[in-house]
Formats: structure tokens, sequence, C-alpha cells
């Protein structure tokens, strides 16, 4: 059986391949902090849990004992704000970690990374839909974090022969999302209208996003696992849906009247977003299959 090593694996994506990964018969261990995860998302008794940080000795410890033919890379410092206030720790936690993760791989011949990227490495759009050869032009030391994690990985394949694939994802959501931190907008709606809280949409409501619902992006860390050397991929639905489409889709959905609340658009926020994923298709063999509509159904039984 083949042993799949998830950092970040009691997080929202993370914890969502370990279970698929589990189904289709691999051996699956976790390494979390749980500094944004939790132990409740995973199932203890089917898989290998090290509470450890990627950052720590420990670390060592745990690839040296598992000996994992893959690592799916998911830990990160994944706030932006967060990114912002205190870059050394974004830097250390997402530049440094993906650094020992190269360098355990190295060491113990680990025989593939999937790298879980963000199209924040993007910035500004200069055109739609944004392909991989857009420039990268991050807004957020989170962003630039990645792109400089994404380049760490370049470097090893050639100088070390380790593969690689990066997934550039887009606006990830579905179940277990954190509706407390940053980013999840499905989630922090979910949450609102599940308690009857006036959400909060920033700016005309109008600027949009390219949603991606966690299954997709599962499958696509999946088939990365058999397909793919060196690339860098967007994952995405590819569909540009409003902020204002989405409450109204939540609303229909769940039934309620709750109307939101608009204020000032936040600065630096990007207008538009959508994120081309034919080169996905034809590396990973990959198709999208859950509409926004599904999507935010599935997600709002959850949150119900
Ligand atoms: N959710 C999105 O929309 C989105 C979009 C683009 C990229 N991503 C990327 O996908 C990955 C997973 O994101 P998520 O939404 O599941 O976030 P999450 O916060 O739910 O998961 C991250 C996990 O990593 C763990 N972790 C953090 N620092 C660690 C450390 N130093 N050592 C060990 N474990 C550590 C956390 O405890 C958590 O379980 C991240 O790399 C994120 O940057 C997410």
């Amino acid at each position: 059986m083949e042993k799949v090593l998830i950092t970040g694996g009691c997080g929202f994506i993370g914890s969502h391949i370990a279970e698929k990964l589990l189904g289709l018969s691999y051996e699956v261990a976790i390494v979390d902090n749980l500094s944004t995860g939790s132990i409740h998302n995973i199932d203890e008794n089917r898989l290998s849990f090290f509470k450890c940080d990627i950052i720590g000795d420990q670390f060592e410890e745990v690839i040296k004992k598992y000996q994992p033919d893959f690592i799916i890379h998911q830990a990160a410092q994944t706030n932006v704000l967060k990114s912002i206030n205190d870059f050394l720790y974004d830097e250390k936690v997402n530049i440094r970690g993906t650094l020992k993760v190269i360098d355990l791989s190295r060491k113990y011949r680990v025989k593939k990374i999937i790298f879980a990227s963000t199209s924040a490495v993007y910035g500004h759009p200069k055109y739609l839909p944004i392909d991989t050869s857009h420039l990268a032009d991050p807004l957020s030391p989170y962003g630039a974090s990645k792109y400089a994690s994404e380049n760490y990985l370049k470097l090893a394949k050639k100088l070390f022969n380790i593969d690689f694939t990066v997934l550039r994802y887009g606006n990830v959501y579905g179940p277990r999302q954190n509706a407390s931190l940053e980013g999840g907008v499905v989630s922090i709606f979910s949450n609102a209208v599940s308690n009857g809280v006036r959400p909060t949409i920033f700016g005309d409501g109008e600027q949009t996003r390219d949603f991606v619902f966690v299954d997709d992006v599962v499958s696509a860390n999946i088939q990365a696992l058999r397909y793919g050397s060196g690339e860098i991929l967007n994952i995405s639905y590819g569909a540009q849906t409003s902020i204002n489409q989405l409450y109204r889709n939540i609303q229909s959905i769940s039934g309620t009247k709750v109307e939101p609340i608009y204020v000032n658009a936040r600065p630096g926020d990007i207008k538009h977003s959508l994120l081309c994923t034919k080169k996905t298709t034809d590396t990973l063999r990959w198709h999208p299959k859950i509409d926004i509509k599904k999507g935010l159904s599935k997600t709002l039984d959850f949150y119900h």
C-alpha cells in the first residue's frame, strides 16, 4: 500500500483529502500542530496522527519513522491579514516549512510533493481567465511566501530531482471550513445565515471570485499523485460568481430573508478573478464537477 503523509491534515482541505485517500486504500499519516485545524476533523482510528510542527525537529523523526511515498503539503499560515501584521511568522511557517518538507523529502527519498499554493500569487489580474503564464505579483506576504515556496520546489526538482506538482487553488469552500478565519466568505455567510445574523459585504458586492468546492480540490490532489511532473496548475471551477450572487444563492437555498450589510470596500481587494484550468485538465485528467449551487447546498447542509 502506498503511504501518503499530509501536512496540515487536520485542517479544512487536508482533512477532506485524508478521508478520500482512506477510501481509496492508501495508508495515510497526518502531521499537524492543531494551530487552526481540529482533531475532530479526522478519524484517528484509521490513520496515523502526529501532533507536530513542521518547523520543529520532531518533524524529521516522523518522516524517518513513517517513510512516506508522497507528501501532500497543506500546512500553512493561511491568514492574509496576519501575514501583513506578522510577516516573519508567515515566512517561518510558509517558506521555511516548505523548505523543511523539501529537505526531508530529499533525505528520505519521497517520490513526490504535492503543494497547496494559491491564486493570490497573481495579484491584480492583467487579463481573465488567468492562466499559469500570467505574471505573479502578489499583494500580500502570504501570496509572496507561497510564490517563494513554488520557486524552491522548482529548484529542488532541478538540483535534487525531487518531483512536485503545485496546485494554485482559487477560493475553496465546503463543509468544515473555519468561519472564524479569514478568506472563507462562503463559511462566513453560511454561519451568519444559520445564526440569523446579517453578514457584511465589502464594497458593492459586484466583485467576482472563482469558487471551487472542496471535493474538486481533493480530486486534483489525488490525481496529482499519479499524473503530472513539475507543473504549476490552477485549481478552480472556472466560473465567475459575484459576492451578491453568492449571497442570493445562499438566501434561496436556506430560505432566509436576512439582508446583508454593505460597508466600504477593503483596500487592495482585487475586483475580479477567474482561473483557466485547461492545463490542469490536460495534465491531471481532472475536471471540476461541483457547480456553485450544488456546492453551496452541501455546505449549508453541514452548517445546519
Ligand atoms: N481555503 C482556501 O480557500 C485556500 C485557497 C488557496 C490556498 N489554500 C491553501 O490550502 C492549504 C490548506 O488550507 P485550509 O483552508 O485547509 O486551511 P486550514 O487552516 O484549515 O488548514 C491548515 C492546517 O495546517 C495546520 N498547520 C498550520 N501551521 C502548521 C505548522 N507549523 N505545523 C503543522 N501544521 C500546521 C493547521 O493546524 C491546519 O490544520 C493551505 O496551504 C492554504 O494556504 C487554501
